[in-house]
């Protein structure tokens, strides 16, 4: 199983970008298996992508409260076996792959049990999978529970200082928790013709390993207005995905 997530700052792009590449590039291209994983409570992708999803994880868990409290009709399963169970009945298959949204938690109290469960609800069936892609909301440690790796980060920021700074941050911070990650992708979005990059790309040098790389993205009114990219955009997305791409390929080669 290899896993692509996405990373960055608030309203940087990453789910409207992931929506595309998605239907242009992964689903029922040759990825095999795909599972698509909806981290963020907002469900953006999953809106992005025109889906709407019967259920999701937060809500089956939220259906089964008594019998985890109570632990009764639960007597016969394993937690694995009820991990999986939860996260079956939440997919929405799609053309190409499967969706699973989180959805939230909506118990109160700790967090911790039922985030707990979520992850391995997503643990117990990601293993079924070729691919699995993850949009989050920010930073990349809520994914999985059993230290999943990440073999490609796709990390979004646009030029601004305050939004690069947030994506070096997810970079030191995976470093601290020991999240290994395969290869990192820095895509700058709402990138603008003549903009002077070279002082990124020199601080890039600096901070970062050589696995990073830049792709970019140009602004887009046509984006900003009605959600819908216009053909420069996509253009520089399919550029920005080769190169990913061609990554994806000599890793498997390797
Ligand atoms: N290059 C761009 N030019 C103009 N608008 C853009 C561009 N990229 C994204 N947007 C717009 O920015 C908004 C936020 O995008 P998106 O929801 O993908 O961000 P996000 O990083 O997923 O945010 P969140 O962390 O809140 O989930 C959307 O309305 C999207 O259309
Ligand atoms: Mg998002």
């Amino acid at each position: 199983m290899k896993t692509i997530v996405t990373a960055g700052k608030g309203g940087t792009g990453k789910s409207m970008t992931l929506s595309h590449l998605l239907k242009r590039h992964i689903l029922g291209n040759g990825f095999g298996r795909v599972l698509i994983v909806d981290a963020d409570p907002h469900q953006s992708l999953t809106r992005y992508l025109g889906v709407q999803p019967h259920t999701n994880l937060g809500e089956r868990r939220h259906k089964y409260a008594q019998e985890l409290r109570t632990g009764q009709g639960l007597e016969k399963k394993s937690r694995r076996d009820f991990a999986r169970q939860l996260a079956q009945e939440a997919i929405t298959p799609l053309e190409g792959g499967d969706l699973l949204v989180m959805g939230k938690n909506d118990e109160p109290g700790c967090q911790c049990v039922v985030n707990t469960l979520l992850g391995n609800a997503l643990d117990a069936v990601a293993e079924d999978y070729d691919l699995v892609v993850v949009d989050n909301e920010a930073g990349i440690e809520p994914i999985g529970r059993q230290n999943w790796r990440v073999d490609h980060l796709l990390l979004f920021s646009s030029p601004k200082g305050a939004e690069l700074d947030v994506a070096w941050q997810i970079l030191e911070r995976a470093d601290d928790v020991d999240r290994q990650i395969g290869a990192a992708y820095l895509l700058l979005n709402r990138t603008y013709t003549g903009q002077d990059l070279r002082a990124i790309y020199a601080d890039l040098q600096k901070k970062v390993s050589s696995t990073v790389v830049l792709g970019r993205l140009p602004y887009s009114e046509q984006l900003d207005r009605e959600e819908y990219p216009d053909e420069t955009w996509l253009a520089a997305l399919d550029k920005a995905w080769a190169y990913v791409h061609q990554r994806m390929q000599e890793k498997v080669l390797l």
